[in-house]
């Protein structure tokens, strides 16, 4: 019998996969992650991680059987950090979320230990990984994931306030019926309750907020605190309504992660150290506007602010600051 010829092979040239993305946590916003990747064909590979074994084979064979109305990316998943091996981005969804009217801060104690647990496995089969934080309170676990992998400060990301921001073009977007692509602010600072909207550098396609006489009225001061109102209370909110938030933190890591494989140089406002702007001191993590690339972050763009978004951002800092060091790292 003739033998069929061989039409393709499934192993990558020199067996590792071109891209892949490393998923811990097969939760809803884990799940919310690997569906953003793999619809949008971000990445090659994406692996899931949990250590509830039946919901993740459950997750992983419902999202392969999607595979066919997808760009074709690779959904393998395990309990054993070995099938992580070779990962550029580890995304680390896994942890306790908060319950209705919890802060994000309550979390820390239990999610610092999920973190002991999964960076050291993740390190061995990936050892030049780039962590990309979302757990809560995501800001203070990025410090803690930068301390437990002693990885270079620019590899060990945090999601941060890349979600405020986008919740807040959103919002603008929406009262001035607008694209929020042509939204052009910042939301710094702690990811949640004391984030710090930059309105001093808001620009709506170019034109400055001052200058907008919008006939909204979106420039009046009322106005802004109202709409920074609707983003912190955007997860206490959506909690309260379905018991989580999942889809838009999903697509955030996937246009992030977007960013870091494609070596875009695009900027992000992700969680990194920020001792040394505006005055901080102390070793903290908090968000800043970062430029990604491959190797993470490359630069800080030290942005302009004026002396009340600096004094809310110092505030926020030493918030952060007290909750790093009660996690004793
Ligand atoms: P979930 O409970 O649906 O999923 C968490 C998953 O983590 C579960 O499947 C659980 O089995 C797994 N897990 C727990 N410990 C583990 C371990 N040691 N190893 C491997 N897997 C483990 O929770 P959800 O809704 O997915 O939220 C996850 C985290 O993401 C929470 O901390 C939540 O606050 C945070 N979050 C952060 C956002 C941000 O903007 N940074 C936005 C939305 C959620
Ligand atoms: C959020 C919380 C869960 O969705 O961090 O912003």
């Amino acid at each position: 019998m003739d033998t069929v010829p061989t039409i393709c092979t499934t192993d990558r040239p020199n067996g590792k996969p071109l891209s892949k993305v490393t998923i811990v946590g097969s939760g809803q916003v884990g799940m919310a992650c690997a569906f953003s990747l793999v619809t949008q064909g971000i990445t090659d590979e994406v692996a899931l991680v949990d250590m509830v074994k039946d919901k993740l084979a459950g997750e992983v064979m419902d999202l392969q059987q999607g595979s066919v109305f997808t760009p074709g990316v690779k959904i393998y998943g395990s309990t054993d950090y070995s099938v992580t091996k070779d990962s550029k981005i580890c995304v680390i969804t896994a942890g306790a979320r908060q319950k209705e009217g919890e802060s994000r801060l309550q979390l820390i104690e239990k999610n610092v230990q999920i973190l002991k647990q999964t960076i050291p496995q993740l390190l061995k089969y990936s050892p030049n990984a780039i962590l990309l934080l979302v757990t809560n309170p995501v800001d203070v676990l990025t410090y803690c994931a930068w301390k437990i992998s002693g990885r270079p400060v620019g590899t060990v990301i945090g999601t941060g306030t890349s979600l405020d921001t986008g919740r807040l073009k959103f919002l603008i977007a929406e009262k001035i019926n607008i694209s929020p692509k042509c939204v052009h602010i910042w939301i710094i600072g702690e990811h949640g309750d004391s984030s710090v909207p930059v309105w001093s550098r808001l620009q709506i396609g170019g034109v400055n907020l001052q200058e907008l006489n919008h006939p909204s009225g979106i420039s009046e001061e009322k106005s802004l605190e109202e709409l920074h109102k609707a983003v912190v209370n955007s997860a206490y909110d959506i909690i309260k309504l379905k018991g989580y938030t999942s889809w838009a933190i999903g697509l955030n890591v996937a246009d992030i992660c977007r960013t870091i494989l494609h070596n875009s140089r695009r900027i992000h406002a992700v969680t990194t150290l920020v001792q040394g702007f505006y005055g901080v001191g102390e070793e903290v993590f908090a968000s800043l506007p970062c430029v990604l690339d491959t190797s993470g972050i490359s630069n800080v763009i030290p942005l302009k602010v004026n002396d009340d978004e600096k004094e809310k951002f110092l505030q926020a800092t030493n918030t952060l600051y007290e909750v790093q060091q009660s996690t004793g790292l």
